[in-house]
């Protein structure tokens, strides 16, 4: 009895203190993940429907049905919004967080590539908990979403440490965290080794991944490693947060999709910066990279 009442003293102090009560701390949660969703992990980069005109359809936000036709798999992105027939309503916190951080549904069925879940076995617990916080405020949609084919084995990633994330003011601990935790800039950005996966060990960065946006529409991911002549080495940081957040290049053309301009515009100038700061950190590659011909046309620099 007397270790309760000191125990609700001191937690109410706390409470007092840092002036949050269970409701604000609640609050807070459904902040971080819209935060992260909207912004650098761009869920919807993926999980929200196109228009004809390469739009996100607002109505229909999160609710899956991005078709991905390669020869490796012919999927479509899941409806996650809380719908509970044909979105996650359903699901508990606990399997949302394990279809991303480790790419596998209750029954076991392997959800990945192309969800990067490569990149989100990184996430932090605390993270990983307010993106579902955020995901269950969303409006549900009916939308029924075909099921997936592979044609190559899959493999989900081992159990997530969800260590948590560094502190912003290790400002390059932080950019490496939001890139290779959240932002999955290397997924795109890694030249593909000889089974097409990116080969992150030895090409970290240095882009030169084909990803294919229709029919004759591929474009070829950029160089984004510290070297001078083939990568952004001798960019100003203005100049490659500008990449990052407006789609502009160093000499102001417009950079092609399907890179996630509009959600990393959505970032706070800080988490832009500690990206900036981390980038200049990776070990340079030397790989000139050929922009593709519709690129070229479509994106003329
Ligand atoms: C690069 C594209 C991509 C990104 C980015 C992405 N996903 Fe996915 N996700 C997919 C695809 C495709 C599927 C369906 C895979 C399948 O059915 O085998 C999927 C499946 C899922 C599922 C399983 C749901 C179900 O009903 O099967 C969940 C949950 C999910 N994603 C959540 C997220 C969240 C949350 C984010 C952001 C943190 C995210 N995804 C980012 C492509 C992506
Ligand atoms: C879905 C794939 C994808 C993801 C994810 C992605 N990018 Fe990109 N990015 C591209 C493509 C494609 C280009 C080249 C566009 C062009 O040349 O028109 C590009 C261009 C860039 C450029 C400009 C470099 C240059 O030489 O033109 C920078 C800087 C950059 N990306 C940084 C990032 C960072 C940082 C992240 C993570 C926060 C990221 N990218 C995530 C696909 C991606």
């Amino acid at each position: 009895m007397r270790h309760k009442t000191l125990l609700s003293t001191f937690i109410a102090g706390l409470a007092l203190a840092f002036h949050i009560g269970p409701a604000a701390a609640a609050d807070a949660l459904v902040a971080r993940g819209a935060y992260l969703v909207k912004g650098p992990v761009a869920c919807g980069s993926c999980h929200t429907p196109l228009g004809p005109d390469f739009k996100p359809i607002m109505d229909k936000t999160l609710a899956g049905g991005f078709h991905f036709d390669e020869p490796a798999f012919n999927t479509y992105s899941a409806n996650i919004t809380p719908d509970k027939e044909t979105g996650i309503g359903g699901w508990t916190d606990e399997e949302i967080i394990h279809a991303i951080r480790e790419g596998a549904e209750k029954d076991g069925r392997i959800i990945f590539p192309p969800m990067p879940v490569p990149t989100y076995n990184n996430m932090s617990d605390d993270d990983a908990k307010a993106i579902v916080a955020y995901l269950r405020t969303v409006k549900p949609v009916k939308n029924a979403i075909p099921l997936a084919k592979y044609n190559i084995p899959q493999q989900t990633m081992p159990p997530a440490k969800g260590l948590p994330a560094p502190p912003k003011s290790d400002k390059v601990a932080y950019g490496g965290y939001i890139v290779n935790a959240l932002g999955h800039c290397f997924e795109c950005h890694t030249t593909a080794g000889p089974h097409g996966a990116p080969d992150f060990a030895g090409h970290l960065g240095a882009g030169g991944f084909e990803i294919k946006l229709g029919p004759g529409m591929s474009v070829m991911t950029a160089n984004i490693t510290p070297d001078k002549d083939t990568g952004i080495g001798s960019w100003t940081d203005a100049q490659i947060a500008r990449a990052i957040t407006d789609g502009i290049g160093a000499d102001g053309h417009r950079l092609s999709p399907p890179m996630a301009y509009a959600y990393y515009k959505n970032m706070t100038t800080e988490d832009v910066d500690a990206v900036v700061a981390y980038l200049r950190t990776i070990p340079p590659i030397s790989n000139k990279v050929e922009r593709t011909a519709f690129q070229q046309k479509a994106f003329p620099r």
